[in-house]
């Protein structure tokens, strides 16, 4: 089966030589391009085409390229020169084309986070409100986790849908997730894994383009961007989160594409669930109107956002309480059991957890002394089930669909020596280390603490709202 052969509508040749009015134009060498951007100088659409097609046509060295990398980390690239970035990765792949399907496509990505499930939520709360979600998600890796491994933790569900069954479902309930082809902005593909492996993943203008070309080839109407900040994530500090999601707007505006941003924290983990089937079924609690708090007003502010920016709904506030009513009147929860039955998936879990993959021991994690939850840091917890078994450290790890941490306070509760802290859901590996980590994620204090806002900005049609608005 080809897994998502789409018909390119934008694949372009990608040239060797630059040939502008008949003329032929000087292309400069790999190490003339280096020194370039080593000398912090500005580099010109022609010459970031050149070093794409370089890349696309195996005529660029690692060592090079992983020099070009570092020195763009070092010197930054401007918005012109993310934007030539971003097209000239949108162009070495395929753009996928939604136009023949009614409605109008929602496309909501999250720049990864721990305990993260909103992907998996939205889709259906979207959904039961007449959007097409046309979704194509990540596997995990490193210490986030990917949608689709989550899905898979489901029994029976698949993950990879030919472009016609994609497409058939759509056209029957609206929604459809698929495993991202590698099609989609190749390019990216290969300067990624090579940031992956020379520390030069940490760039506001490199992930903008990483993140925005994938976005565009995939080709939804609506683009709802969540910027994660905070130890858990990426971005470390807010005023970096801001200054990515500027520059993922501004890109996508020069290539024609309305994208709308929310910067939320990523301090302590999403929800209670960090590790597959165990956020399967967190989503299931939230989808009855029962989840989390963090998550849910995550979930409704994103949903919200997508819906707003759709056009077909006009105010932030109102398409909260629909969405919310969808939670509690049981239609968000239909939704998620036909998009399960419709790729192949057992949706009898809903009722009975047990059918989904559970780890053999459940082991208590306590505080060792009362006071008030202050912290709880979503990278150690994150490591925590990773070496349970939950994380990738290459593509190719299997990784264990069962094991996890449920948390069980959260950042400003209060705690008793001797209560509950977390609970692991673990198998065989590694079990003490990871119980002294996930111990070591809560920071307990005398005084109480107020958690930080989750959510601190939406950006939607060049409006701004900051925390207090929302
Ligand atoms: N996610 C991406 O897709 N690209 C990056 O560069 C970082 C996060």
């Amino acid at each position: 089966m080809t897994v998502f052969s789409f018909i390119s509508i934008m694949t372009a040749p990608v040239v060797d030589i630059l040939i502008y009015a008949g003329s032929a134009h000087y292309t400069m060498n790999s190490i003339e391009i280096i020194e370039k951007k080593r000398q912090g100088l500005i580099h010109t659409s022609a010459e970031i085409d050149e070093l794409v097609s370089k890349v696309m046509h195996n005529q660029i060295p690692d060592y090079q390229l992983s020099a070009w990398l570092m020195a763009a980390v070092l010197n930054g690239l401007n918005l012109e020169e993310t934007t030539a970035l971003t097209h000239a990765f949108v162009q070495s792949g395929e753009c996928l084309d939604w136009s023949d399907l009614e409605g109008i496509s929602v496309d909501k990505h999250s720049t990864g986070g721990v305990g993260d499930k909103t992907t998996l939520a939205l889709i259906p709360m979207l959904a039961s409100v007449g959007l097409i979600v046309t979704k194509l998600s990540g596997r995990g890796l490193g210490f986030t986790g990917g949608t689709i491994d989550k899905l898979e933790s489901i029994p029976g569900f698949k993950t990879e849908l030919s472009v016609e069954t994609f497409k058939a479902q759509i056209r029957q309930i609206g929604m459809a997730i698929s495993s991202q082809t590698p099609s989609l902005a190749p390019a990216d593909g290969k300067l990624y894994a090579l940031r992956d492996v020379t520390a030069t993943v940490d760039s506001i203008p490199l992930i903008a383009a990483s993140v925005v070309s994938k976005k565009i080839a995939a080709g939804a109407d609506v683009i709802v961007l969540d910027i994660k900040y905070g130890q858990g994530a990426f971005m470390k500090d807010l005023a970096m989160a801001k200054a990515l999601a500027m520059m993922c707007r501004e890109v996508g505006n020069r290539l024609g594409k309305n994208i709308s941003t929310l910067i939320s924290a990523m301090v302590e983990p999403l929800g209670y669930a960090v590790g597959h089937s165990l956020e399967v079924l967190e989503v299931v609690r939230l989808l009855q109107g029962t989840g989390p708090k963090d998550l849910e007003t995550l979930c409704l502010k994103l949903g919200a956002v997508a819906m707003v920016s759709s056009g077909k709904w006009t105010v932030l506030e109102e398409a909260e309480i629909l969405l919310k009513q969808q939670l509690h009147n049981g239609k968000a929860l239909e939704k998620f059991r036909a998009l399960i039955v419709a790729q192949g998936g057992c949706d009898a879990f809903v009722e009975t957890p047990g059918l989904l993959p559970a780890a053999k021991q459940g082991l208590p994690v306590i505080a060792q002394h009362g006071g008030y939850v202050s912290a709880i840091d979503a990278l150690r917890v994150a490591r925590a089930c990773k070496l349970l078994g939950a994380g990738r450290t290459t593509k190719e790890d299997e990784i264990d669909l069962s094991v996890g941490v449920v948390l069980q306070k959260k950042t400003g509760e209060a705690i008793a020596k001797g209560e509950l802290l977390a609970m692991l859901h673990a198998n065989t590996q590694y079990v003490d280390e990871a119980m002294a980590m996930v111990q070591e994620a809560f920071s307990i204090s005398e005084k109480p603490v107020l958690p930080c806002p989750l959510v601190e900005e939406v950006v939607l049609s060049g409006k701004t709202l900051n925390s207090i608005a929302l």
